[in-house]
Protein backbone atom coordinates (compact mmCIF):
# COMPACT_ATOMS: atom_id res chain seq x y z
CA UNK A 1 0.00 0.00 0.00
CA UNK A 2 2.42 2.56 0.82
CA UNK A 3 4.10 2.38 -2.39
CA UNK A 4 1.37 2.84 -4.30
CA UNK A 5 0.83 5.97 -2.38
CA UNK A 6 4.11 6.67 -3.54
CA UNK A 7 2.83 6.57 -7.38
CA UNK A 8 -0.49 8.62 -5.75
CA UNK A 9 2.00 11.09 -4.32
CA UNK A 10 3.07 12.07 -8.09
CA UNK A 11 -0.88 13.35 -8.92
CA UNK A 12 -1.15 14.63 -5.43
CA UNK A 13 -2.35 18.04 -6.57
CA UNK A 14 -4.20 16.77 -9.49
CA UNK A 15 -6.36 15.48 -6.23
CA UNK A 16 -7.22 18.53 -5.14
CA UNK A 17 -10.21 19.82 -7.22
CA UNK A 18 -11.96 16.55 -6.95
CA UNK A 19 -11.58 16.86 -3.11
CA UNK A 20 -12.73 20.22 -3.14
CA UNK A 21 -16.14 18.96 -5.17
CA UNK A 22 -15.75 15.69 -2.86
CA UNK A 23 -16.36 18.13 0.70
CA UNK A 24 -19.16 20.61 -1.44
CA UNK A 25 -21.17 17.43 -2.26
CA UNK A 26 -20.87 16.12 1.57
CA UNK A 27 -21.79 19.59 2.99
CA UNK A 28 -24.57 19.72 0.16
CA UNK A 29 -25.90 16.89 1.17
CA UNK A 30 -25.74 17.74 4.68
CA UNK A 31 -28.04 20.26 4.45
CA UNK A 32 -30.67 18.59 2.43
CA UNK A 33 -32.42 17.21 6.24
CA UNK A 34 -31.59 21.06 7.12
CA UNK A 35 -34.18 22.60 4.92
CA UNK A 36 -36.31 19.73 4.92
CA UNK A 37 -37.05 20.73 8.60
CA UNK A 38 -37.50 24.26 8.07
CA UNK A 39 -39.95 23.48 5.20
CA UNK A 40 -41.77 21.69 7.56
CA UNK A 41 -41.49 23.58 10.63
CA UNK A 42 -41.80 27.54 9.33
CA UNK A 43 -44.05 26.62 6.24
CA UNK A 44 -46.02 24.16 6.85
CA UNK A 45 -46.73 24.47 10.58
CA UNK A 46 -45.77 27.67 10.80
CA UNK A 47 -47.33 28.96 8.21
CA UNK A 48 -44.72 31.65 7.00
CA UNK A 49 -45.94 30.93 2.91
CA UNK A 50 -43.48 33.33 1.43
CA UNK A 51 -40.48 31.09 2.63
CA UNK A 52 -41.46 28.23 0.04
CA UNK A 53 -40.10 29.33 -2.85
CA UNK A 54 -36.84 30.25 -1.59
CA UNK A 55 -36.76 26.90 0.21
CA UNK A 56 -37.62 25.08 -2.86
CA UNK A 57 -34.76 27.29 -4.68
CA UNK A 58 -32.46 26.16 -1.70
CA UNK A 59 -33.39 22.38 -2.44
CA UNK A 60 -33.43 22.42 -6.01
CA UNK A 61 -30.13 24.13 -5.86
CA UNK A 62 -28.59 21.44 -3.59
CA UNK A 63 -29.39 18.88 -5.82
CA UNK A 64 -28.13 20.64 -9.22
CA UNK A 65 -25.03 21.75 -6.79
CA UNK A 66 -24.68 17.84 -5.91
CA UNK A 67 -24.90 16.22 -9.64
CA UNK A 68 -22.61 19.27 -10.93
CA UNK A 69 -19.60 18.40 -8.10
CA UNK A 70 -20.37 14.79 -8.75
CA UNK A 71 -19.61 15.20 -12.19
CA UNK A 72 -16.19 16.39 -11.24
CA UNK A 73 -15.44 14.64 -8.59
CA UNK A 74 -15.81 11.37 -10.45
CA UNK A 75 -15.07 12.04 -13.41
CA UNK A 76 -11.34 13.63 -11.86
CA UNK A 77 -10.71 11.00 -9.29
CA UNK A 78 -11.53 8.31 -12.31
CA UNK A 79 -8.84 9.87 -14.74
CA UNK A 80 -6.19 9.86 -11.98
CA UNK A 81 -7.26 6.64 -10.94
CA UNK A 82 -6.11 5.73 -14.81
CA UNK A 83 -3.20 7.41 -14.50
CA UNK A 84 -1.75 6.17 -11.48
CA UNK A 85 -2.99 2.45 -12.71
CA UNK A 86 -1.25 3.38 -16.22
CA UNK A 87 2.26 4.24 -14.54
CA UNK A 88 2.14 0.78 -12.43
CA UNK A 89 1.11 -1.22 -15.35
CA UNK A 90 4.32 0.94 -17.57
CA UNK A 91 6.69 -0.05 -14.98
CA UNK A 92 5.92 -3.36 -14.04
CA UNK A 93 5.94 -4.22 -17.99
CA UNK A 94 9.17 -2.79 -18.30
CA UNK A 95 10.58 -4.29 -15.00
CA UNK A 96 8.86 -8.24 -16.64
CA UNK A 97 10.84 -7.07 -20.27
CA UNK A 98 14.10 -6.39 -18.40
CA UNK A 99 13.67 -9.90 -16.56
CA UNK A 100 15.90 -12.55 -17.17
CA UNK A 101 14.80 -15.84 -19.07
CA UNK A 102 15.27 -17.76 -16.18
CA UNK A 103 12.46 -16.18 -14.68
CA UNK A 104 9.95 -16.80 -17.70
CA UNK A 105 11.11 -20.25 -17.43
CA UNK A 106 9.45 -20.44 -13.44
CA UNK A 107 6.35 -18.29 -14.30
CA UNK A 108 3.56 -19.58 -16.86
CA UNK A 109 2.12 -16.55 -19.17
CA UNK A 110 -1.24 -16.76 -17.62
CA UNK A 111 -0.03 -15.23 -14.21
CA UNK A 112 2.30 -12.74 -15.74
CA UNK A 113 -1.14 -11.85 -18.40
CA UNK A 114 -3.96 -11.33 -14.55
CA UNK A 115 -1.08 -9.51 -12.84
CA UNK A 116 -1.02 -6.90 -15.87
CA UNK A 117 -4.68 -6.74 -16.17
CA UNK A 118 -6.79 -8.21 -13.38
CA UNK A 119 -4.54 -7.21 -10.34
CA UNK A 120 -3.63 -3.79 -11.51
CA UNK A 121 -7.75 -3.17 -12.51
CA UNK A 122 -7.86 -3.78 -8.55
CA UNK A 123 -5.42 -0.88 -7.98
CA UNK A 124 -7.33 1.46 -10.09
CA UNK A 125 -10.81 0.75 -8.73
CA UNK A 126 -9.58 1.86 -5.30
CA UNK A 127 -6.69 4.86 -5.88
CA UNK A 128 -10.11 6.10 -9.04
CA UNK A 129 -13.02 5.27 -6.94
CA UNK A 130 -12.87 3.28 -3.58
CA UNK A 131 -10.77 5.19 -1.68
CA UNK A 132 -12.12 8.64 -2.68
CA UNK A 133 -15.98 6.76 -1.52
CA UNK A 134 -14.43 5.36 1.70
CA UNK A 135 -13.40 8.54 2.83
CA UNK A 136 -16.83 10.44 2.05
CA UNK A 137 -18.66 7.76 3.60
CA UNK A 138 -16.18 8.57 7.09
CA UNK A 139 -17.33 12.04 6.20
CA UNK A 140 -21.55 11.45 5.82
CA UNK A 141 -21.28 9.06 9.37
CA UNK A 142 -19.39 11.40 11.26
CA UNK A 143 -20.94 14.56 10.42
CA UNK A 144 -24.47 12.95 10.69
CA UNK A 145 -23.63 11.35 14.48
CA UNK A 146 -22.68 15.04 15.02
CA UNK A 147 -26.01 16.44 13.63
CA UNK A 148 -28.14 13.90 14.93
CA UNK A 149 -26.87 14.06 18.77
CA UNK A 150 -26.95 17.69 18.28
CA UNK A 151 -30.52 17.09 17.77
CA UNK A 152 -31.96 15.19 20.18
CA UNK A 153 -29.10 13.04 22.11
CA UNK A 154 -31.74 10.43 23.59
CA UNK A 155 -33.16 8.85 19.99
CA UNK A 156 -29.37 9.56 18.66
CA UNK A 157 -28.02 7.04 21.13
CA UNK A 158 -30.32 4.40 20.90
CA UNK A 159 -30.02 4.89 17.05
CA UNK A 160 -26.49 4.62 16.90
CA UNK A 161 -26.81 1.65 19.05
CA UNK A 162 -27.46 -0.09 15.95
CA UNK A 163 -25.30 0.51 13.83
CA UNK A 164 -22.66 -1.37 14.49
CA UNK A 165 -25.08 -4.62 14.10
CA UNK A 166 -25.44 -3.39 10.49
CA UNK A 167 -21.77 -2.57 9.72
CA UNK A 168 -20.85 -6.31 11.42
CA UNK A 169 -23.48 -8.00 8.96
CA UNK A 170 -22.16 -5.60 5.97
CA UNK A 171 -18.31 -6.92 6.84
CA UNK A 172 -19.32 -10.47 7.86
CA UNK A 173 -21.09 -11.13 4.57
CA UNK A 174 -18.86 -9.32 2.04
CA UNK A 175 -15.73 -11.57 3.12
CA UNK A 176 -18.15 -14.28 2.21
CA UNK A 177 -19.19 -12.87 -0.61
CA UNK A 178 -15.85 -11.99 -1.05
CA UNK A 179 -14.22 -15.74 -0.80
CA UNK A 180 -16.69 -16.76 -3.12
CA UNK A 181 -15.64 -14.02 -6.06
CA UNK A 182 -12.46 -14.93 -5.40
CA UNK A 183 -13.03 -18.73 -6.52
CA UNK A 184 -15.15 -17.00 -9.28
CA UNK A 185 -11.94 -15.08 -10.50
CA UNK A 186 -9.79 -18.38 -9.91
CA UNK A 187 -12.70 -20.07 -11.77
CA UNK A 188 -12.63 -17.86 -14.53
CA UNK A 189 -8.93 -18.13 -15.17
CA UNK A 190 -9.29 -21.81 -15.40
CA UNK A 191 -12.38 -21.12 -17.83
CA UNK A 192 -10.52 -19.22 -19.93
CA UNK A 193 -7.49 -21.09 -20.13
CA UNK A 194 -9.14 -24.12 -20.88
CA UNK A 195 -11.31 -21.99 -23.91
CA UNK A 196 -7.51 -20.60 -25.16
CA UNK A 197 -5.89 -23.36 -25.29
CA UNK A 198 -8.80 -25.26 -27.22
CA UNK A 199 -8.88 -22.29 -29.71
CA UNK A 200 -4.39 -22.32 -30.23
CA UNK A 201 -4.76 -25.98 -30.70
CA UNK A 202 -7.88 -26.35 -32.76
CA UNK A 203 -6.35 -27.77 -35.78
CA UNK A 204 -4.86 -30.76 -33.40
CA UNK A 205 -8.90 -30.91 -31.82
CA UNK A 206 -10.24 -31.36 -35.10
CA UNK A 207 -7.36 -33.38 -36.80
CA UNK A 208 -7.63 -36.14 -33.67
CA UNK A 209 -11.41 -35.79 -34.09
CA UNK A 210 -11.79 -34.68 -30.36
CA UNK A 211 -13.91 -31.81 -30.46
CA UNK A 212 -16.59 -33.83 -28.15
CA UNK A 213 -13.64 -34.20 -25.77
CA UNK A 214 -12.47 -30.75 -25.59
CA UNK A 215 -16.36 -29.38 -25.52
CA UNK A 216 -16.71 -31.71 -22.21
CA UNK A 217 -13.71 -30.35 -20.78
CA UNK A 218 -15.21 -26.75 -21.37
CA UNK A 219 -18.89 -27.81 -20.20
CA UNK A 220 -16.80 -28.79 -16.74
CA UNK A 221 -15.15 -25.67 -16.12
CA UNK A 222 -18.19 -24.05 -17.47
CA UNK A 223 -20.45 -25.74 -14.83
CA UNK A 224 -18.19 -25.44 -11.70
CA UNK A 225 -18.74 -21.41 -13.09
CA UNK A 226 -22.29 -21.83 -12.45
CA UNK A 227 -21.97 -23.40 -9.22
CA UNK A 228 -19.86 -20.87 -7.94
CA UNK A 229 -22.34 -18.62 -9.38
CA UNK A 230 -25.41 -20.18 -7.19
CA UNK A 231 -22.81 -20.18 -4.52
CA UNK A 232 -22.83 -15.95 -4.53
CA UNK A 233 -26.43 -15.69 -4.90
CA UNK A 234 -27.10 -17.83 -1.90
CA UNK A 235 -24.44 -16.18 0.70
CA UNK A 236 -26.49 -12.92 -0.36
CA UNK A 237 -29.54 -13.84 0.55
CA UNK A 238 -28.57 -15.30 3.33
CA UNK A 239 -27.56 -11.55 4.96
CA UNK A 240 -28.95 -9.01 3.11
CA UNK A 241 -32.76 -9.58 4.34
CA UNK A 242 -31.31 -9.02 7.68
CA UNK A 243 -29.20 -6.05 6.87
CA UNK A 244 -32.74 -5.02 5.07
CA UNK A 245 -34.66 -5.65 8.05
CA UNK A 246 -32.55 -3.85 10.75
CA UNK A 247 -32.41 -0.99 8.94
CA UNK A 248 -36.01 -1.04 8.93
CA UNK A 249 -36.19 -1.20 12.37
CA UNK A 250 -34.25 1.64 12.98
CA UNK A 251 -36.35 3.65 11.00
CA UNK A 252 -39.55 2.32 13.44
CA UNK A 253 -37.67 3.34 16.46
CA UNK A 254 -36.82 6.75 14.74
CA UNK A 255 -40.25 7.03 13.68
CA UNK A 256 -42.18 5.30 17.09
CA UNK A 257 -40.04 7.15 19.42
CA UNK A 258 -39.40 10.43 17.79
CA UNK A 259 -43.08 10.73 17.35
CA UNK A 260 -43.69 10.29 21.20
CA UNK A 261 -41.49 13.24 21.66
CA UNK A 262 -43.08 15.31 18.71
CA UNK A 263 -46.55 14.47 20.29
CA UNK A 264 -45.14 15.91 23.89
CA UNK A 265 -43.71 18.47 22.03
CA UNK A 266 -39.99 17.90 23.07
CA UNK A 267 -38.63 18.24 18.86
CA UNK A 268 -40.36 19.62 16.58
CA UNK A 269 -41.34 17.56 13.63
CA UNK A 270 -39.50 19.34 11.47
CA UNK A 271 -36.42 18.15 13.21
CA UNK A 272 -37.50 14.99 13.21
CA UNK A 273 -37.96 14.41 9.17
CA UNK A 274 -34.01 16.28 9.84
CA UNK A 275 -33.23 13.69 12.25
CA UNK A 276 -34.58 10.97 9.97
CA UNK A 277 -32.53 12.52 6.91
CA UNK A 278 -29.28 12.14 8.77
CA UNK A 279 -30.17 8.95 9.72
CA UNK A 280 -30.61 7.68 6.54
CA UNK A 281 -27.16 9.46 5.23
CA UNK A 282 -25.45 7.26 8.41
CA UNK A 283 -26.76 3.95 7.24
CA UNK A 284 -25.21 4.03 3.96
CA UNK A 285 -21.69 4.11 4.86
CA UNK A 286 -22.74 1.37 7.28
CA UNK A 287 -24.14 -1.05 5.13
CA UNK A 288 -21.03 -0.04 2.45
CA UNK A 289 -18.56 -0.94 5.09
CA UNK A 290 -17.99 -4.38 3.91
CA UNK A 291 -17.65 -3.47 0.10
CA UNK A 292 -15.21 -1.26 0.37
CA UNK A 293 -13.18 -3.13 2.83
CA UNK A 294 -13.28 -5.97 0.70
CA UNK A 295 -11.98 -3.85 -2.10
CA UNK A 296 -9.24 -2.12 -0.15
CA UNK A 297 -8.27 -5.51 0.89
CA UNK A 298 -8.41 -6.72 -2.87
CA UNK A 299 -6.20 -4.15 -3.62
CA UNK A 300 -3.78 -4.59 -0.92
CA UNK A 301 -3.42 -8.47 -1.95
CA UNK A 302 -2.93 -7.30 -5.62
CA UNK A 303 -0.13 -4.64 -4.52
CA UNK A 304 1.33 -7.37 -2.88
CA UNK A 305 1.31 -9.71 -6.01
CA UNK A 306 2.68 -6.99 -8.33
CA UNK A 307 5.27 -5.58 -5.79
CA UNK A 308 6.62 -9.06 -5.90
CA UNK A 309 7.46 -9.16 -9.41
CA UNK A 310 8.84 -5.53 -9.11
CA UNK A 311 10.94 -6.95 -6.30
CA UNK A 312 12.21 -9.67 -8.80
CA UNK A 313 16.02 -8.61 -9.61
CA UNK A 314 17.03 -10.15 -13.08
CA UNK A 315 19.75 -12.44 -12.32
CA UNK A 316 21.82 -11.65 -15.01
CA UNK A 317 22.68 -8.14 -14.86
CA UNK A 318 25.50 -5.54 -16.72
CA UNK A 319 28.73 -5.54 -13.78
CA UNK A 320 29.13 -2.35 -12.16
CA UNK A 321 32.20 -1.64 -14.26
CA UNK A 322 31.97 -3.24 -17.27
CA UNK A 323 34.67 -3.43 -19.52
CA UNK A 324 34.56 -3.08 -23.28
CA UNK A 325 36.92 -4.94 -25.68
CA UNK A 326 39.43 -3.14 -27.84
CA UNK A 327 38.42 -4.70 -30.88
CA UNK A 328 34.72 -6.08 -31.82
CA UNK A 329 35.13 -9.38 -33.92
CA UNK A 330 33.38 -11.84 -32.63
CA UNK A 331 36.14 -14.16 -31.25
CA UNK A 332 34.35 -16.59 -29.46
CA UNK A 333 35.84 -19.01 -26.64
CA UNK A 334 35.00 -21.69 -24.28
CA UNK A 335 36.83 -22.21 -21.61
CA UNK A 336 35.68 -25.63 -19.28
CA UNK A 337 31.75 -24.94 -19.28
CA UNK A 338 29.58 -26.44 -17.78
CA UNK A 339 25.97 -25.44 -16.45
CA UNK A 340 23.30 -26.47 -14.57
CA UNK A 341 19.85 -25.86 -14.22
CA UNK A 342 18.35 -26.88 -11.11
CA UNK A 343 20.77 -29.61 -10.17
CA UNK A 344 20.59 -30.78 -13.45
CA UNK A 345 24.22 -31.02 -15.89
CA UNK A 346 23.58 -30.06 -19.09
CA UNK A 347 26.69 -29.04 -20.34
CA UNK A 348 29.78 -30.60 -19.14
CA UNK A 349 33.61 -29.22 -19.20
CA UNK A 350 32.72 -28.03 -22.76
CA UNK A 351 36.24 -25.92 -24.59
CA UNK A 352 36.04 -25.04 -28.25
CA UNK A 353 37.03 -21.53 -29.84
CA UNK A 354 36.18 -19.91 -32.70
CA UNK A 355 37.97 -17.16 -34.63
CA UNK A 356 36.73 -14.12 -35.74
CA UNK A 357 34.94 -14.63 -39.39
CA UNK A 358 35.32 -18.48 -38.75
CA UNK A 359 32.38 -20.95 -38.53
CA UNK A 360 31.47 -24.07 -35.71
CA UNK A 361 29.31 -26.79 -36.14
CA UNK A 362 27.32 -28.30 -33.48
CA UNK A 363 25.82 -31.64 -33.90
CA UNK A 364 23.45 -34.11 -31.50
CA UNK A 365 20.77 -35.71 -30.47
CA UNK A 366 17.97 -33.73 -29.27
CA UNK A 367 18.89 -32.58 -24.94
CA UNK A 368 22.13 -33.16 -25.81
CA UNK A 369 22.64 -29.40 -24.80
CA UNK A 370 23.18 -27.61 -28.33
CA UNK A 371 20.83 -24.52 -27.66
CA UNK A 372 22.49 -24.07 -24.36
CA UNK A 373 25.69 -23.69 -25.71
CA UNK A 374 23.83 -21.28 -27.89
CA UNK A 375 22.28 -19.49 -24.66
CA UNK A 376 25.39 -19.24 -23.10
CA UNK A 377 27.18 -16.95 -25.77
CA UNK A 378 24.67 -14.51 -25.51
CA UNK A 379 24.46 -14.57 -21.65
CA UNK A 380 20.89 -15.57 -20.98
CA UNK A 381 21.47 -17.65 -18.67
CA UNK A 382 24.83 -17.75 -16.93
CA UNK A 383 27.01 -20.31 -16.83
CA UNK A 384 27.87 -22.36 -13.79
CA UNK A 385 31.40 -23.48 -14.14
CA UNK A 386 33.88 -22.09 -16.85
CA UNK A 387 34.21 -18.85 -18.51
CA UNK A 388 33.21 -17.42 -21.78
CA UNK A 389 34.93 -15.15 -23.40
CA UNK A 390 33.82 -13.20 -26.61
CA UNK A 391 36.25 -10.77 -28.01
CA UNK A 392 38.88 -11.69 -25.00
CA UNK A 393 36.89 -10.56 -22.16
CA UNK A 394 34.85 -12.58 -19.78
CA UNK A 395 31.56 -11.91 -20.64
CA UNK A 396 30.15 -11.46 -17.23
CA UNK A 397 32.15 -8.73 -17.30
CA UNK A 398 31.42 -7.29 -20.43
CA UNK A 399 28.12 -5.00 -20.57
CA UNK A 400 25.20 -7.21 -21.52
CA UNK A 401 23.87 -4.53 -24.21
CA UNK A 402 26.76 -4.23 -26.29
CA UNK A 403 27.78 -7.46 -25.57
CA UNK A 404 24.16 -9.12 -26.97
CA UNK A 405 24.47 -6.51 -30.23
CA UNK A 406 27.05 -8.10 -31.37
CA UNK A 407 25.41 -11.09 -31.51
CA UNK A 408 22.40 -11.95 -33.40
CA UNK A 409 20.30 -15.21 -32.95
CA UNK A 410 17.99 -17.32 -34.68
CA UNK A 411 16.34 -19.26 -32.27
CA UNK A 412 14.86 -22.70 -32.56
CA UNK A 413 11.16 -21.94 -32.25
CA UNK A 414 11.04 -19.13 -34.59
CA UNK A 415 7.95 -16.17 -33.32
CA UNK A 416 7.04 -13.69 -35.80
CA UNK A 417 4.97 -11.06 -34.66
CA UNK A 418 1.01 -10.79 -36.47
CA UNK A 419 2.38 -7.73 -38.30
CA UNK A 420 3.81 -7.53 -41.56
CA UNK A 421 6.89 -9.18 -43.05
CA UNK A 422 8.99 -6.15 -43.06
CA UNK A 423 8.44 -5.25 -39.54
CA UNK A 424 9.62 -8.37 -39.01
CA UNK A 425 12.55 -7.99 -40.41
CA UNK A 426 13.44 -4.58 -39.31
CA UNK A 427 11.98 -5.63 -35.62
CA UNK A 428 11.83 -1.42 -34.78
CA UNK A 429 14.77 -0.67 -37.15
CA UNK A 430 12.70 1.27 -38.95
CA UNK A 431 15.69 3.75 -40.09
CA UNK A 432 16.82 0.91 -42.19
CA UNK A 433 16.32 1.45 -45.99
CA UNK A 434 13.98 -0.98 -48.05
CA UNK A 435 16.95 -1.41 -49.80
CA UNK A 436 18.94 -3.07 -47.45
CA UNK A 437 16.40 -5.50 -45.67
CA UNK A 438 15.67 -6.38 -49.29
CA UNK A 439 19.47 -7.48 -49.35
CA UNK A 440 19.38 -10.00 -46.74
CA UNK A 441 16.06 -10.99 -48.02
CA UNK A 442 17.30 -12.62 -50.67
CA UNK A 443 20.57 -13.51 -49.05
CA UNK A 444 17.83 -15.63 -46.50
CA UNK A 445 15.60 -16.71 -49.30
CA UNK A 446 12.82 -14.80 -48.43
CA UNK A 447 12.55 -12.40 -51.09
CA UNK A 448 11.76 -15.20 -54.08
CA UNK A 449 8.60 -16.02 -51.80
CA UNK A 450 7.85 -12.43 -50.86
CA UNK A 451 7.51 -11.69 -54.59
CA UNK A 452 5.20 -13.47 -55.02
CA UNK A 453 2.67 -12.09 -52.73
CA UNK A 454 0.19 -9.21 -53.58
CA UNK A 455 1.30 -6.85 -50.86
CA UNK A 456 4.94 -7.59 -50.63
CA UNK A 457 6.88 -6.65 -48.12
CA UNK A 458 3.79 -5.12 -46.57
CA UNK A 459 2.03 -8.78 -46.46
CA UNK A 460 0.19 -9.06 -42.52
CA UNK A 461 1.33 -12.82 -41.10
CA UNK A 462 0.20 -14.40 -38.63
CA UNK A 463 -2.78 -14.89 -36.55
CA UNK A 464 -4.75 -11.63 -37.78
CA UNK A 465 -2.50 -12.61 -41.85
CA UNK A 466 -1.71 -14.93 -44.21
CA UNK A 467 -0.34 -18.05 -42.88
CA UNK A 468 3.17 -19.34 -43.63
CA UNK A 469 4.88 -22.68 -44.06
CA UNK A 470 7.55 -23.33 -41.61
CA UNK A 471 10.43 -22.98 -43.84
CA UNK A 472 9.34 -19.49 -45.10
CA UNK A 473 8.91 -18.56 -40.81
CA UNK A 474 13.09 -19.83 -40.40
CA UNK A 475 13.60 -17.75 -43.39
CA UNK A 476 12.08 -14.40 -42.34
CA UNK A 477 13.53 -14.93 -38.91
CA UNK A 478 17.21 -15.46 -40.74
CA UNK A 479 16.52 -12.20 -42.21
CA UNK A 480 15.92 -10.63 -39.39
CA UNK A 481 19.15 -11.96 -37.25
CA UNK A 482 21.16 -11.33 -40.35
CA UNK A 483 19.94 -7.54 -40.58
CA UNK A 484 21.00 -6.94 -36.91
CA UNK A 485 24.69 -6.87 -38.53
CA UNK A 486 26.12 -8.52 -35.60
CA UNK A 487 29.85 -10.03 -35.66
CA UNK A 488 28.28 -13.32 -34.24
CA UNK A 489 25.39 -15.11 -35.86
CA UNK A 490 24.15 -17.94 -34.16
CA UNK A 491 21.46 -20.46 -35.65
CA UNK A 492 20.35 -23.23 -33.84
CA UNK A 493 18.37 -25.67 -36.13
CA UNK A 494 17.10 -22.57 -37.91
CA UNK A 495 17.11 -24.73 -40.83
CA UNK A 496 15.67 -27.90 -39.96
CA UNK A 497 12.67 -26.67 -42.10
CA UNK A 498 14.00 -26.17 -45.42
CA UNK A 499 14.75 -28.00 -48.46
CA UNK A 500 17.84 -29.40 -48.67
CA UNK A 501 18.22 -26.80 -52.03
CA UNK A 502 17.18 -23.62 -50.16
CA UNK A 503 19.78 -24.70 -47.31
CA UNK A 504 22.13 -25.09 -49.15
CA UNK A 505 21.81 -21.92 -50.99
CA UNK A 506 21.58 -19.55 -47.73
CA UNK A 507 24.49 -21.40 -46.48
CA UNK A 508 26.53 -20.41 -49.53
CA UNK A 509 25.53 -17.07 -49.31
CA UNK A 510 26.90 -16.66 -45.54
CA UNK A 511 30.09 -18.35 -46.07
CA UNK A 512 30.73 -14.72 -48.25
CA UNK A 513 29.71 -12.75 -45.26
CA UNK A 514 33.33 -13.73 -44.86
CA UNK A 515 33.86 -11.34 -41.11
CA UNK A 516 30.76 -12.87 -39.49
CA UNK A 517 31.76 -15.59 -37.09
CA UNK A 518 28.63 -18.36 -37.20
CA UNK A 519 27.62 -20.83 -35.02
CA UNK A 520 25.83 -23.40 -36.60
CA UNK A 521 23.94 -26.10 -34.77
CA UNK A 522 21.93 -28.94 -37.91
CA UNK A 523 21.22 -32.15 -37.97
CA UNK A 524 21.93 -32.27 -41.48
CA UNK A 525 25.57 -33.06 -42.56
CA UNK A 526 25.16 -31.06 -45.19
CA UNK A 527 24.57 -28.19 -43.55
CA UNK A 528 27.86 -28.19 -41.33
CA UNK A 529 30.43 -30.24 -43.79
CA UNK A 530 31.70 -26.84 -44.55
CA UNK A 531 32.51 -26.01 -40.96
CA UNK A 532 35.78 -25.15 -39.36
CA UNK A 533 35.19 -27.27 -36.83
CA UNK A 534 32.31 -29.55 -36.33
CA UNK A 535 31.48 -30.73 -32.75
CA UNK A 536 29.75 -33.48 -31.42
CA UNK A 537 27.75 -33.26 -28.14
CA UNK A 538 26.33 -35.99 -26.11
CA UNK A 539 24.73 -35.67 -22.87
CA UNK A 540 26.73 -32.01 -22.38
CA UNK A 541 29.97 -33.21 -23.33
CA UNK A 542 32.19 -32.89 -26.83
CA UNK A 543 32.11 -36.71 -28.16
CA UNK A 544 34.12 -36.01 -31.07
CA UNK A 545 35.45 -32.77 -33.00
CA UNK A 546 37.38 -31.96 -36.35
CA UNK A 547 36.14 -30.70 -39.70
CA UNK A 548 34.32 -32.95 -41.98
CA UNK A 549 37.56 -35.01 -44.02
CA UNK A 550 39.46 -35.38 -40.49
CA UNK A 551 35.73 -36.20 -38.94
CA UNK A 552 34.82 -38.88 -41.88
CA UNK A 553 38.68 -40.64 -41.66
CA UNK A 554 37.89 -41.12 -38.06
CA UNK A 555 35.24 -43.80 -38.64
CA UNK A 556 33.34 -42.38 -35.72
CA UNK A 557 29.75 -41.16 -34.88
CA UNK A 558 30.07 -38.65 -37.42
CA UNK A 559 30.78 -41.19 -39.88
CA UNK A 560 27.68 -43.24 -39.13
CA UNK A 561 25.55 -40.03 -39.30
CA UNK A 562 26.83 -39.53 -42.51
CA UNK A 563 26.13 -43.15 -43.39
CA UNK A 564 22.63 -42.65 -42.72
CA UNK A 565 22.00 -39.56 -44.24
CA UNK A 566 24.49 -40.55 -47.61
CA UNK A 567 24.75 -44.22 -47.51
CA UNK A 568 21.19 -44.55 -49.91
CA UNK A 569 23.18 -42.03 -51.96
CA UNK A 570 26.70 -43.84 -51.98
CA UNK A 571 24.93 -46.71 -52.98
CA UNK A 572 22.81 -44.98 -55.98
CA UNK A 573 26.42 -43.62 -56.97
CA UNK A 574 27.82 -47.14 -56.97
CA UNK A 575 24.76 -48.56 -58.71
CA UNK A 576 25.46 -45.53 -61.83
CA UNK A 577 29.42 -46.13 -61.87
CA UNK A 578 28.30 -49.93 -61.98
CA UNK A 579 25.93 -49.16 -64.93
CA UNK A 580 28.29 -47.35 -66.98
N1 LIG B 1 15.44 -23.50 -19.17
C1 LIG B 1 15.72 -24.76 -18.82
N2 LIG B 1 15.50 -25.17 -17.56
C2 LIG B 1 15.78 -26.43 -17.18
N3 LIG B 1 16.26 -27.36 -18.00
C3 LIG B 1 16.51 -27.02 -19.28
C4 LIG B 1 16.24 -25.70 -19.76
N4 LIG B 1 16.57 -25.66 -21.06
C5 LIG B 1 17.02 -26.88 -21.38
N5 LIG B 1 16.98 -27.70 -20.33
C6 LIG B 1 17.44 -29.10 -20.30
O1 LIG B 1 18.77 -29.12 -20.74
C7 LIG B 1 19.02 -30.21 -21.59
C8 LIG B 1 19.64 -29.72 -22.88
O2 LIG B 1 18.71 -28.94 -23.55
P1 LIG B 1 19.03 -28.19 -24.90
O3 LIG B 1 20.27 -27.42 -24.74
O4 LIG B 1 17.82 -27.46 -25.30
O5 LIG B 1 19.29 -29.40 -25.90
P2 LIG B 1 19.27 -29.43 -27.47
O6 LIG B 1 19.20 -28.07 -27.99
O7 LIG B 1 20.54 -30.14 -27.81
O8 LIG B 1 18.10 -30.25 -27.86
C9 LIG B 1 17.70 -30.92 -21.77
O9 LIG B 1 17.72 -32.07 -20.95
C10 LIG B 1 16.68 -29.96 -21.29
O10 LIG B 1 15.63 -30.64 -20.67
MG1 LIG C 1 17.83 -27.21 -29.11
Amino acid sequence: MKRILKYVMEYKFRFIIPTISMIIIVALAMYTPHVMKLIIDKVVIGREYDLLTNLLIGLLAITVGRSIFGFIQEYLFDIVGAQIAQDIRRDLFTHIQNLSFGFFDKTNTGEIMSRTTGDIGNIWMVTGFVAVFFTQQILYFTLGAIMIFSTEWRLATITLAFMPIIAYLAIKLDKEVGKVYEEISDQDAALNTTAQENIAGVRLVKAFGREKHEVSKFLKENKQKYKLNVKRVKTWVKYQPIIELITNVVIIIVVCFGGVMVIRNELTLGSLVAFYGYVMLMIWPMRMLGFLINNLAQCNASAKKIFKIMDIKSSITSPQNPLFPKEEVGNIVFDRVSLKYDNSVVLNDVSFEVKAGKTIAIMGTTGSGKSSIANLIARYYDCTEGEILVDGINIKQRELANLRSQISVVMQDTFLFSDTISANIKFGHNEIGDEEMINVSKLAKVHGFVETMSDKYDTVIGERGVGLSGGQKQRIAIARALLKEANVLILDDATSSLDTETEFDIQKGLVKLKTLTKVIIAHRISAVKDADEIILLENGEIIERGNHKSLLKKQGRYHNIFKEQYGDIEVIKNEVILCQ
